[in-house]
C-alpha cells in the first residue's frame, strides 16, 4: 500500500475482533517504524507502554468511559512522553555524529530545554502527535486498522500504568482488525478555511 492510500483509508475504527492476536513480529516491525518518528533534536522522548495484561486492559477500559476498542483491539498502545529526556545523556542521541557536531548539539539541547517545563512539555506532545500517526499509517500498511484516543482519565491511566513522575501520558492507539465499517467522513472543513497563504 502507498502511502497515500494509507493515508485516505485510515480511519477510527471502533470496534475490533477481539480474537485476533498480532505476532510478536508484526508488533515488533510496527514498533520498529514508529521509532523511526522524528523528534526534534532527536530527543526520542516518545516511551511506548504495550498494554498486554488482560487485568489491566480491564482497567484501563474502566477509565476511559468504557470504550470496548480498548479491550478488543490486539494492541493498546500508551504513548507517553518522558519530559526529561533532553537531559538523560543526551550524547547518545548523536552518537555516530562527527565529534563538533555532537557537542554543539549536546550544549543546544541543554539550552532549549533547561528550566523551560512547558516546552518540555509541548515537545512531548508533539513527538507522540507524530509518534502516533506513523504508528496508524504504519498498521494501516500491514493490514490493521487503528483508532487514536484521548477519552480517558489521564491520572488514573498514569497510576495504572505506574508513570514515571517526569512522564506524561500523551494519547492511545489502538491497533487491530476492524469487524466494522465506520460511518462516512462526518464532514471536512474546505481546504479555503484552514489553509493559510503566508499570514492569517
Ligand atoms: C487525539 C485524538 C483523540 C481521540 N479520542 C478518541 C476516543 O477517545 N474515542 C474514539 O472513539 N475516537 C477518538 N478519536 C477519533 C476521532 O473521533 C476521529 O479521528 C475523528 O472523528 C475523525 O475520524 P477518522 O479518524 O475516522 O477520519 C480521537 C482522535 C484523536 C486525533
Amino acid at each position: 500500500m502507498d502511502v497515500q492510500k494509507a493515508i485516505e483509508e485510515r480511519r477510527a475504527v471502533k470496534h475490533f475482533d477481539a480474537n485476533h492476536i498480532m505476532r510478536e513480529a508484526e508488533i515488533e516491525k510496527l514498533m520498529g517504524l514508529a521509532l523511526l518518528a522524528p523528534t526534534a533534536f532527536n530527543i526520542q522522548n516518545w516511551r511506548f507502554v504495550l498494554v498486554r495484561d488482560a487485568d489491566l486492559r480491564n482497567q484501563i477500559r474502566a477509565v476511559a468511559g468504557n470504550q470496548a476498542q480498548v479491550v478488543e483491539a490486539s494492541l493498546l498502545i500508551v504513548l507517553c512522553a518522558d519530559l526529561k529526556s533532553w537531559e538523560k545523556n543526551p550524547a547518545r542521541y548523536w552518537a555516530h555524529a562527527p565529534r563538533p557536531v555532537k557537542d554543539y548539539l549536546v550544549s543546544a539541547i541543554d539550552k532549549y530545554y533547561r528550566g523551560r517545563e512547558q516546552v518540555q512539555r509541548d515537545e512531548g506532545m508533539r513527538s507522540c502527535g507524530i509518534a502516533a500517526q506513523t504508528l496508524m499509517l504504519a498498521a494501516k500498511e500491514m493490514g490493521y486498522d487503528s483508532c487514536p484516543m484521548d477519552g480517558f482519565d489521564y491520572d488514573a491511566v498514569g497510576e495504572l500504568i505506574n508513570l514515571p513522575a517526569d512522564h506524561v501520558v500523551s494519547m492511545f492507539v489502538v491497533i487491530g482488525k476492524a469487524t466494522q465499517s465506520t460511518w462516512p467522513l462526518p464532514w471536512q472543513l474546505p481546504m479555503s478555511d484552514v489553509v493559510i497563504n503566508d499570514q492569517f
